[in-house]
Parts: C-alpha cells; structure tokens; sequence
C-alpha cells in the first residue's frame, strides 16, 4: 500500500493524513475483494525498515493502525473478514499487541475473507524466523519444512501482488511465498485505490499465462492453479 505520504504532499497535508487516508482505501479494498470472492488479502502496512522513518510518522502510524483495529472489528466481523496480523510482534507496545490479539480472536470464526496484516514484517525476517524454529527443533529444512514454518503458512502463496504507488519493486515484503506471484505495479497512490483500480489488476492477472514451470501446451486442459504446489 505505497503512496500515502505523496496524495498528502500533494494536498497541503501532513503525511499522517494520508495514513488516514490510506486506511479508508484499505476498508472499501478489502469490500471490493469480498464481493469479488477474492478469499485471502495481504496488506504490508508496516514493515521492519519504516521504524527508521522520523519518530512522529512511526508513532502516528502506530496509533492509527491501533485506532482502525478497534474500530474495524464489528464491521469486519458481520462481513465475515477474518483477521490475522503477521510479522515480529516484540518491537510493539503491549497495547497494541493486546488490541491485535483480541481482534483475532474475535474474528476467528469468519470464513469469507482472510485479511491478513503485515506489520512489523519482512520477507528476510520471516525466512530467517521460519529456519531458525525448524534448526532449533532439529527438523531438517527442506521448502516443504520452511513452507509450513512460515508466519504466513495459515494461506496459500499469492495469486497476484500488487505494488501502488509506481515503485517496480517488492521491498522486503513476501519474498518466499512469491515465487510464482503475478506482479502487478500500479502508479496509483494508495489513497487513491479503488474498485477500478482492482478490476484493472485483476483483469491484467486473468490475462496471464501461469506455466508454473511447465510449456504452454501442458496447461490447456488444466484449470487455472491457485496454489503453486
Ligand atoms: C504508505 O505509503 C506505506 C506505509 C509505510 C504505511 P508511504 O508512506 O510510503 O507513502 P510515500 O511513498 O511517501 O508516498
Ligand atoms: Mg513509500
């Protein structure tokens, strides 16, 4: 979700108002997704290198991402989103932790949309978490072990990765679980992503070729894969 501080700077504002902004994208985005039966969404909004932004910005991005957790669970619950938030919960206040916690559980038992929340999260951090778990149990470390050990092994790997904001890059964010992810790069800002703009990924998406490896002949008769297996 890249672009919040430009669609401020473009507006006179501070760049926390595009923050706020941003967070309204994401409700109408994570809509958008349920009435297209998108089953699983995966949100980077914050990630182990943004702590080194000036201390106000982290702060108040801290306390609106706390905020819009609170805030959002009775809407999220009665359609359906179940929430997870991934990533290195350590650096985090006990408050914030303890919101995160209580809106998992509350959300436990929807079944629509997976909503999963990157926060405080790496790609590096969770292929390091993930092995070093599997060396200190004295399993081997195969893709299959890593895979299963992954803070995000709770979904399939990504159909389809968009990145906002014009940036052609993936910065740290699902690195193990992308390996056969469609890449999308909108030069959209994030506070200005809506339906539109997810319909036009999603048709860039279902105009793809996935070969998972294979020649084009082999994949006529099978159906489009959702999970590189
Ligand atoms: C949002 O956009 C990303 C977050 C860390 C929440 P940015 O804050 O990176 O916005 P730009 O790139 O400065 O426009
Ligand atoms: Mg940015």
């Amino acid at each position: 979700m890249d672009g919040n501080g430009r669609w401020a700077k473009k507006r006179f504002l501070p760049r926390l108002a595009g923050h706020k902004q941003g967070v309204e994208a994401l409700r109408s985005c994570v809509q958008d997704c349920r009435t297209r039966g998108v089953r699983v969404l995966t949100v980077f909004a914050f990630s182990s290198e943004n702590w080194s932004r000036p201390a106000d910005e982290v702060s108040g991005l801290m306390e609106i991402l706390g905020l819009a957790v609170v805030r959002e669970i009775k809407a999220l619950s009665e359609n359906g989103v179940r929430l997870y938030f991934v990533g290195d919960r350590s650096a985090l206040s006990s408050k914030l932790i303890a919101a995160l916690v209580d809106a998992e559980r509350k959300t436990a038992e929807n079944e629509q949309l997976v909503l999963n929340v990157c926060l405080n999260y790496g790609g590096r951090w969770d292929i390091a978490q993930a092995a070093s778990r599997l060396a200190s149990s004295g399993a081997l470390i195969t893709p299959k072990s890593l895979d299963g050990a992954m803070a995000m092994a709770h979904v399939p790997d990504p159909d389809l990765f968009i990145r906002t904001g014009g940036e052609q890059r993936l910065s740290n964010f699902l690195l193990w679980q992308t390996a056969y992810s469609e890449l999308y790069f909108s030069d959209c800002l994030w506070p200005d992503f809506g339906a539109n703009d997810l319909d036009a990924a999603i048709a860039a998406y279902s105009g793809r070729e996935r070969r998972f490896g294979k020649i084009s002949e082999q994949m006529i008769s099978i159906p489009k894969a959702t999970h590189a297996d």
